[in-house]
């Protein structure tokens, strides 16, 4: 069944002139099987699960008052990011809101102005869409709230905005909750969806809920394949089928691991689907190489240090040459000492980010 959002009541009243703001704090999320491939309006070729991070987020301030013209033109719209006018972001958020004109029409009667910072250092090279787009989808569904009286039950406020959040960017999806969260259809998730992500919380493994993960920077330069145009590649690849297929089969191997918290099976899972995601990229026509040497010198240290010492810490990659390794709060002390020893100075002016699993967004109240 899908979901239809679309609704012509929500308009307000033209005596009501609301004026206001609502901010949320969102964080960031590392998939564990990756979403690769989409189709239609930002849904997934396979289904996937992720980390989702607590240092790494972007608070979002949406400040509305009622327009005093409403034009046929679309949404009225100031952004700055970081305190400055961001003139490009800015036109994807307009072009966002606009695409959701059917399900909240109320946007076109107000003038938005959105403030919006990440707590990760800027040119960081840590994709920020999906803690942005969440925020800026919660921000979206409390001024439902506000407006309308809807959206009271937790769980029904929460999937509308991985909703929103998947049609902005489809892994913000996925922020929305805590520890864990799984987008895509799978038979041994109930209630999953391609269209809103679900928790995978209650039958998580203590030990994975206070999962470490350090982000290594090797290089902060901005990526060379955008997700978008990556997805795209996927349509045409001559291994889109059998990952697709592998994707769901991997979730099912990874759901008792993260159940019974089986670190070695997740570890085993986790370093395959980050290569997996890589290789799928060197494969694809035109092909990208996103891993530098430094990437690979980390993964040769980590596998290395993990042999000699039987400590449970495996790496991860996003669409990028940063690593995140992952591994249980109770080891931190010692992994750490390995990672200030010899993983630290081969990053990028030695810049490391030490985050971690998260609670999920925060709605920040004045
Ligand atoms: O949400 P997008 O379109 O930026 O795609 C994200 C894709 C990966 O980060 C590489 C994998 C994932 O599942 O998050």
């Amino acid at each position: 069944m899908s979901l239809d959002y679309t609704n012509q009541k929500f308009v307000l009243d033209t005596s009501d002139h609301p004026q206001g703001s609502v901010t949320w704090r969102s964080p960031s999320n590392l998939a564990i099987v990756k979403y690769w491939g989409k189709h239609g309006r930002q849904l997934p070729r396979n289904p996937s699960i992720s980390l989702t991070l607590d240092t790494a987020h972007t608070t979002t301030t949406l400040h509305y008052q009622r327009r005093e013209q409403v034009s046929s033109d679309g949404i009225s719209l100031d952004l700055m990011f970081e305190g400055v006018p961001a003139p490009a972001f800015a036109e994807r958020i307009r072009r966002y809101l606009e695409s959701i004109g059917n399900i909240y029409p109320f946007l076109r009667q107000l003038h938005l102005t959105i403030h919006s910072e990440n707590s990760f250092p800027h040119s960081s090279g840590i994709a920020s869409s999906a803690s942005s787009m969440s925020a800026l989808a919660l921000c979206l569904c409390s001024l439902e709230r506000h407006f309308f009286d809807s959206l009271a039950d937790e769980q029904e406020f929460l999937t509308k905005a991985s909703y929103l959040a998947r049609l902005a960017s489809g892994s913000a999806a996925r922020s929305v909750y805590p520890f864990m969260s799984a987008w895509g259809r799978h038979g041994d998730i109930s209630g999953s969806s391609d269209e809103f992500a679900v928790p995978y919380t209650d039958a998580l493994h203590p030990s994975f809920k206070t999962m470490r993960n350090a982000i290594l920077i090797v290089s902060s330069g901005t990526k060379a394949v955008s997700s978008s145009a990556g997805h795209q590649l996927m349509e045409t690849h001559p291994y889109a089928a059998t990952r697709y297929i592998q994707a769901g089969q991997r979730m099912s191997q990874l759901l008792p691991a993260l159940q019974h918290g089986d670190w070695d099976l997740f570890g085993q899972i986790t370093e395959n689907e980050a290569l997996t995601l890589h290789a799928l990229m060197m494969a694809s026509n035109p092909s990208y190489l996103l891993m530098k040497p430094q990437s690979l010198q980390l993964i040769d240290a980590i596998r290395s240090f993990r042999a000699d010492t039987g400590l449970p810490v495996y790496f991860s990659l996003d669409a990028g040459p940063n690593l995140h390794v992952l591994y249980p709060d109770e080891h931190a002390d010692k992994i750490e000492s390995f990672l200030e020893a010899e993983c630290i100075p081969v990053c990028e002016n030695g810049v490391w980010i030490a985050d971690k699993a998260g609670e999920g967004p925060k709605e920040i109240l004045e």
